[in-house]
């Protein structure tokens, strides 16, 4: 029978858009500036650490959900709760959810606003605009409007085709051309001088500083945010995953495809910042903290093309036009959220849909822009830091506590007959009820305390 919802085509399509997802600026602008100014190798280790035991398992609970429910947050948690409190407290999370996706593409929209318009810089410089390409990559209210329009335009542009039309057949284009891109920049910038002590303290951990304060939930923060979890992203997406797909090992592959990303983009930055240090350009305070983390590679970076000279424009060309990319398949699945609650529970259309709920975001992202300093760090921390971890808190009780187990068994047996003699079986349902909530909650108590 065919669905009247978009169904991702392949199997390789919802493996790009689920991945493109979660390849984002948290992979290429937040997850090394993190590793640089947290430890290096420490850092990488609890990120992979959380990424594996804590994330993954609950990416796989909102997939789970998604599929079964074949609908957005809002209704699948009210769908797989037994009674009327249940199901209350599971519609009001996935409206938590929808609004937190809301506020994320609101600074995401801005960030990757600036990717775009350093991108775009590279052009000016080609030929030989000098005054454009500075207003290009100065920091003003204008470039930083204009550009986070542009922005906000495209991604209302691929939401409003649907699934297969827009989030599939652009990610699986987008996706691979951003793997390659990265690989090329890592080997490129590896043979130049000072990299080798970048990667010095990428690989080896500095403990000390991974038992700092803090720091645990700043992982669990950066491990949420990058696989896009607790918002209910994923949880639409597997709603649009066919039933033959085997579940844990798409969600596998995904998360896979996330921390190698992730971990292959800090061989790209932390080497760069060494070797920007090299050349003269200072990313340290007299303190030995990483300037301006946020836009950490926004000052180091172009610096660092710079001092290659030519060949520097062509490497910032690529390395922009690659994190607009890998923003982009992230930013689509940030508005499908809203936008999918939109169409099913009001049956608006989903051109309308998508136009009203961009234009209000953009509008949020303006007052960031007109508050910088107050608001553009304070909504990072509470939508990334702390929302995140705890909405994914919510979904893992429900598929743990709430769910009735045999129905989620049934889901399981749809791609995969025998899961229940798997590792996966054995493990995952006790995880998901215990371990995982309590350790997200244990973080969180910890971080209160300091
Ligand atoms: N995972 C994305 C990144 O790493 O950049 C960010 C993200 C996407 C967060 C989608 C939340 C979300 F719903």
């Amino acid at each position: 029978m065919a669905s009247p919802r978009g169904e991702f085509s392949s199997r390789f399509g919802f493996i790009m858009a689920a991945a493109g997802s979660a390849v984002g600026l948290g992979n290429i602008w937040g997850f090394p500036t993190q590793a640089a100014s947290n430890g290096g190798a420490a850092f990488l280790l609890v990120y992979l650490f959380l990424a594996f035991t804590l994330a993954y398992p609950a990416l796989m609970a909102e997939l789970i959900i998604g599929r079964h429910a074949h609908a957005n947050a809002v209704s699948a948690l009210r769908q797989i709760s037994p009674n009327r409190v249940l199901r209350s407290i599971g519609g009001g999370t996935g409206v938590i959810g929808l609004v937190v996706a809301s506020f994320i593409l609101s600074f995401y929209a801005i960030v990757a606003g600036w990717m775009l318009a350093h991108c775009l810089a590279a052009l000016t410089d080609l030929a030989g605009m000098g005054a454009a390409s500075d207003w290009l990559t100065d920091f003003s209210f204008s470039r930083n409007l204009v550009f986070m329009l542009i922005f906000m335009a495209l991604t209302v542009g691929i939401i409003s085709e649907g699934v297969q039309q827009g989030i599939e057949r652009w990610s699986s284009r987008l996706m691979p051309l951003l793997l390659l891109s990265l690989v090329l920049l890592v080997i490129y910038v590896l043979t130049l001088d000072g990299a080798m002590e970048g990667l010095r303290v990428y690989l080896l951990p500095d403990f000390e500083r991974a038992l700092a304060p803090g720091l645990i939930v700043k992982a669990l923060g950066a491990a949420f945010f990058s696989l896009s979890l607790g918002v209910g992203t994923m949880l639409i997406y597997g709603s649009y995953i066919s039933d033959r797909e085997n579940l844990p090992v798409v969600g596998g592959l995904v998360t896979l495809v996330d921390i190698c990303i992730a971990v292959l983009a800090g061989f790209l930055v932390l080497p760069a910042m060494y070797v920007a240090l090299n050349s003269g350009v200072e990313i340290f305070t007299a303190g030995g903290a990483l300037i301006s983390e946020d836009t950490l590679i926004f000052t180091v970076l172009p610096k660092l093309f710079d001092s290659m000279g030519l060949a520097g424009i062509g490497v910032s060309l690529v390395f922009f036009f690659l994190m607009t990319i890998a923003a982009l398949t992230s930013s689509i699945s940030m508005l499908e959220v809203p936008v999918a609650y939109t169409i099913e529970e009001h049956g608006v259309a989903r051109k309308p849909a998508v136009l009203v709920i961009g234009a209000t975001i953009a509008l949020v992202s303006t007052v960031i822009l007109l508050n910088f300093e107050a608001l553009f760090g304070l909504v990072i921390a509470v939508t990334t830091r702390y929302s995140q971890p705890l909405l994914g808190f919510m979904f893992c009780l429900y598929a743990g506590w709430v769910w009735h187990r045999d129905t989620l068994l049934q889901e399981l047996r749809k791609g995969n007959a025998g899961v229940e003699h798997s590792l996966f079986w054995k493990l995952w349902p006790g995880y998901v009820r215990v371990f995982c909530p309590l350790i997200i909650l244990l973080i969180f108590a910890q971080s209160l305390l300091e």
